[in-house]
């Protein structure tokens, strides 16, 4: 089935890495409905790597770890459909998975079997230890061709971090997502990186196959698996503004059980998921002049299913910034006698653009993200 909009979920490596366990499993499955997560769209619950036994049974299947999940996966993706969410599990394209447990090369039909037998609705596909003789694309091609042998539907997430230019040929293979960027880690800087990646990339994203700019890291500050450093709570907000913003799927990493209010607001901004779900998927624009990396900030503006617009404005530098945009630039020539009544989606506050500008200025690692309507001068 094609994926119509960006899928939304919890993933446990960010925080969690190797300390994955039946138990934790069972609370943030508590919490994503308790919080009120799943109702704002996060349905996917995914375990990353290390949920696995370092061998195969004697049939050649994976098998769950029994230290770590002692009822085994069916029993998890039993709780889980229950709350009204759905399982997603991990495996890997090459010998090994990246933390060096047993993975799919070889083993791919089996493994989707396995994984449609334990009732799984999804599936993140890494790229470690592959090995040479087989072509990337290929070994995705394996995967999806399995998966869609399997006799279940799983969404197939694609991890190759965008290697071996993934963009070009991802689409082929039946993901739904695919990793277009590298490893994220709670600092400021990796979410720099990762939005100036994904700057020349834009064009793949949408319907159908999402580019993944890799799990939220907000609300973790600095505890956990990647939480090399932290960010501070408007870091975080910026961040998922972008993330949404440019369409990216929308996996949240942190400890969902633990969570500053500040940190949970930001994860289910309403109107930030709507802009990020909006069903006319349309690509992401970028403003020019605003180059991104040499300057610091960026303006993306995307048009959305009801004739409105997203625009972003994002300072990404570590001081206050006058940012503007004219209106000509997101197809609103003077000729056409329109103007954009702006709402900002943080703040909730409504301003007219008059003069077919819009300028203000923005704090340190602040951003603007406004759902702007057209209406007559
Ligand atoms: C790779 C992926 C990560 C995570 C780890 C698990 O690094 O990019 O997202 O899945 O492997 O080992």
């Amino acid at each position: 089935m094609m994926q119509q909009t960006p899928p939304m979920g919890w993933n446990s490596w960010n925080t969690f890495g190797e300390e994955i366990n039946e138990e934790l499993v069972l609370t943030v499955a508590d919490a994503m409905v308790s919080e009120g997560y799943l109702e704002k769209g996060y349905n996917y619950l995914v375990i990353d790597d290390c949920w696995s036994l370092h061998e195969r049974d004697s049939e050649g299947r994976l098998q769950a770890d029994p230290a770590k999940f002692p009822h085994g996966m069916k029993y998890l993706a039993d709780y889980i459909h229950k709350k009204g969410l759905k399982f997603g599990m991990y495996s890997c394209s090459g010998t090994q998975t990246c933390a060096g447990y047993p993975s799919s090369f070889d083993h791919e039909y089996i493994d989707a079997e396995t994984f449609a037998s334990w009732e799984v609705d999804f599936l993140k596909y890494d790229y470690c230890y592959r090995p040479q003789t087989v072509p990337g694309r290929i070994l995705f091609h394996r995967m999806g061709n399995a998966l869609q042998n399997c006799g279940r539907e799983i969404l197939f997430s694609a991890c190759s971090w965008g290697a071996d230019e993934t963009a070009k040929w991802i689409k082929e293979t039946g993901a739904s997502m695919w990793r277009s960027t590298g490893d994220i880690m709670d600092n400021w800087e990796s979410i720099k990186k990762l939005t100036y990646q994904q700057l020349d990339i834009l064009p793949y994203a949408g319907a159908g196959c999402f580019n993944d700019m890799d799990m939220l890291v907000v609300g973790m500050h600095g505890k956990g698996n990647v939480g090399l450093g932290g960010c501070s709570s408007l870091q975080y907000r910026t961040h998922f503004s972008i993330w949404a913003l440019m369409g990216s799927p929308l996996m949240i990493g942190s400890d969902i059980r633990s969570m500053t209010e500040e940190d949970r607001e930001t994860l289910q901004n309403e109107e930030l998921i709507a802009i990020n779900q909006d069903p006319a998927c349309r690509q992401i624009a970028r403003v020019s002049g605003f180059g991104g990396r040499e300057q610091e900030q960026l303006i993306l503006f995307r048009p959305l299913c009801d004739g409105d617009l997203a625009i972003g404005m994002f300072n990404l530098s570590d001081q206050e910034r006058y940012l503007s945009f004219v209106i000509d630039e997101m197809g609103i020539p003077v000729s056409s006698g329109k103007t954009l009544l702006l709402h900002e989606v943080w703040s909730k506050k409504d301003a007219l653009v008059k003069n077919e500008t819009w300028g203000e200025r923005i704090e340190a690692f602040g951003c603007r993200v406004f759902r702007a309507k057209l209406v007559s001068k």
